[in-house]
């Protein structure tokens, strides 16, 4: 069971302030649960549905960055409001139907909310973009306060992760050169990789069925 922390609480306590310890109690809150839901699989005899998870809490470049994006003034009220990826949790599955399983499991939780839910597997973004994106509301219970939080779920495959990691390099490198070829190409290899993902499904279930 691998599980990344890239969250560096002390960095982003100048920003945050108290609420640092809302938006990794809420991270905490969701990795607990994911851990529920590979064991409750296990114990049933089924596969574990996860391969990994990453978790973060959005760094004070990037989020005062995409406060003036969004126009909003750059306020931590604003930045927990009105942003709704200060706390960020990246689950990677090793199959498409794995990416499904865990997004049910927790739209089952009643303390999680949907606040924004897309479905970027069904309808890839026009560059090829694939994922599975869901934004909870989760209310946290501190010093006898109860504050909602939201947190920012992905949820893909190896094969997007690895994707979409490029592509984001590519997105955030300035001026770069042959940027339509690459585009392109980073288009043609989205539509191998999910075909490749269905493949694999295939063959995972002719395996699982030839048991
Ligand atoms: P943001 O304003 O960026 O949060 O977009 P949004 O509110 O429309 O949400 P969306 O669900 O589209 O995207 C949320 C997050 O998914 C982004 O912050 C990225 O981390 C990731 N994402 C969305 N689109 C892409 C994409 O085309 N490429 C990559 N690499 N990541 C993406
Ligand atoms: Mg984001």
């Amino acid at each position: 069971m691998i599980f990344i922390n890239i969250t560096n609480t002390k960095k982003n306590k100048d920003f945050y302030q108290d609420s640092i310890v809302l938006l990794e109690g809420a991270i905490s809150n969701i990795t607990t649960k994911l851990d529920m839901i590979r064991k409750y699989k296990v114990v049933k005899g089924d596969r574990d549905p996860i391969e990994y998870i990453v978790t973060r809490v959005k760094s004070e470049d990037s989020m005062k960055e995409k406060l003036k994006r969004k126009k909003l003034d750059v306020t931590l009220e604003n930045a927990l409001t009105k942003i709704y990826d200060a706390a960020g949790v990246r689950i990677i599955c090793a199959y498409i139907d794995d990416v499904y399983t865990v997004a049910e499991m927790l739209k089952k939780y009643k303390d999680l909310k949907v606040i924004k839910e897309k479905d970027y597997i069904k309808h890839p973004k026009s560059n090829g973009y694939r994922s599975y994106h869901i934004v909870f509301e989760l209310p946290l219970d501190l010093a006898g306060e109860i504050k909602p939080i939201y947190v920012e779920i992905q949820i893909r495959t190896i094969a997007m992760d690895f994707w979409s990691n490029l592509e984001h390099e590519m997105r955030y490198k300035k001026n770069i050169k042959n940027q339509q070829l690459i585009g392109e190409e980073l288009r043609r290899c989205a539509d191998e990789i999910a075909t490749t993902d269905i493949n694999m499904q295939t063959i995972r279930k002719l395996i699982d069925s030839s048991k």
